[in-house]
């Protein structure tokens, strides 16, 4: 689709052995503009793989990716990144970690800092600010690595596994949260996870990836209205999707523990 926000053709690639482990196989993705796309898939099917890819950081064998109608591979900055683990700076506090990715990306000291303390607000941290990461529980510095992520001055975000390391009840808390502060200025997101009910929770479309090395098998379009609820997830159409997605899973061998 012309216009994409993120566009990816025929994405390929395997790390160099020996053995030489494949890791894409022809990926084709693409995400609207403001659209929200989950990719869910088993452990090590290559997910992170694909995200480092888009971010830049890796140079796959093949294929191509766009952001915004630019070419992003070896090309790091282009969106804003948010890798599988937070890398929150342990002798940093909390506002100077917020703010590290943004003045990277080219945004003033100051500027970065007043963005940053209006965001301690809306992610929940406010009075934060001058904690070390150690001081904060583990919800808290997915928030703050998240906030670190939307300070950037980037309209696609790519989030691996945000939530990945938290309990089913901050999770469902932080799914709330992060529709609202989503919804307010609508960036596109593709999003990483093991836990399909949180890809439908969040979701505009789920695309499920096949085992490694990943293809995308199947892509689901999700429209229930927005806000979603927790309650949604008791809902027969919610349900009828859930059990579509684990087929989709099933079907492609891609299911494994939760996924
Ligand atoms: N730098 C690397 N060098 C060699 N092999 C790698 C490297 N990074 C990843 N791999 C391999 O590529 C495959 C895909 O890894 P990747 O981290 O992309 O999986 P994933 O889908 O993100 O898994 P998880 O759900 O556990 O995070 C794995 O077999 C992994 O061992
Ligand atoms: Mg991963």
């Amino acid at each position: 689709m012309d216009g994409a926000a993120v566009a990816i053709r025929g994405l390929r690639h395997a790390f160099p052995g020996p053995p030489p482990v494949p890791a894409l196989d022809g990926v084709e993705l693409e995400a609207a503009r403001g659209q929200f796309v989950s990719l869910v898939g088993p452990s090590g099917c290559g997910k992170s793989t694909l995200l480092r890819a888009l971010a830049g950081l890796l140079l796959p064998d093949a294929g191509e990716a766009l952001i915004e109608g630019r070419s992003a591979l070896g090309r790091p900055g282009l969106a804003a990144y948010m890798p599988q683990r937070d890398l929150l700076l342990p002798w940093r506090r909390a506002l100077a970690n917020a703010t590290l990715g943004a003045t990277i990306a080219g945004v003033g000291r100051a500027e970065a800092r007043r963005r940053a303390l209006d965001l301690f607000e809306r992610f929940g941290l406010a009075g934060f600010e001058r904690s070390w990461p150690s001081q904060l529980s583990g919800g808290m510095r997915q928030r703050l690595a998240l906030l670190r992520t939307f300070l950037m001055p980037r309209d696609v975000l790519l989030l691996d596994e945000p939530f990945g390391a938290l309990d089913a009840i901050t999770r469902r808390e932080m799914h709330q949260w992060l529709q609202e502060v989503w919804r307010r200025d609508a960036r596109t997101v593709l999003f990483v996870t093991h836990d399909v009910e949180e890809a439908l929770v969040l979701s505009d479309a789920v695309c499920v990836l096949t085992p490694r090395p990943a293809r995308v098998a199947a892509r689901l379009a999700i429209d229930y209205p927005r806000p979603r609820a927790p309650a949604l997830v008791t809902d027969p159409a919610f349900v009828a999707d859930k059990a579509r997605l684990l087929a989709a899973l099933d079907q492609h061998g891609a299911r494994s523990g939760d996924a």
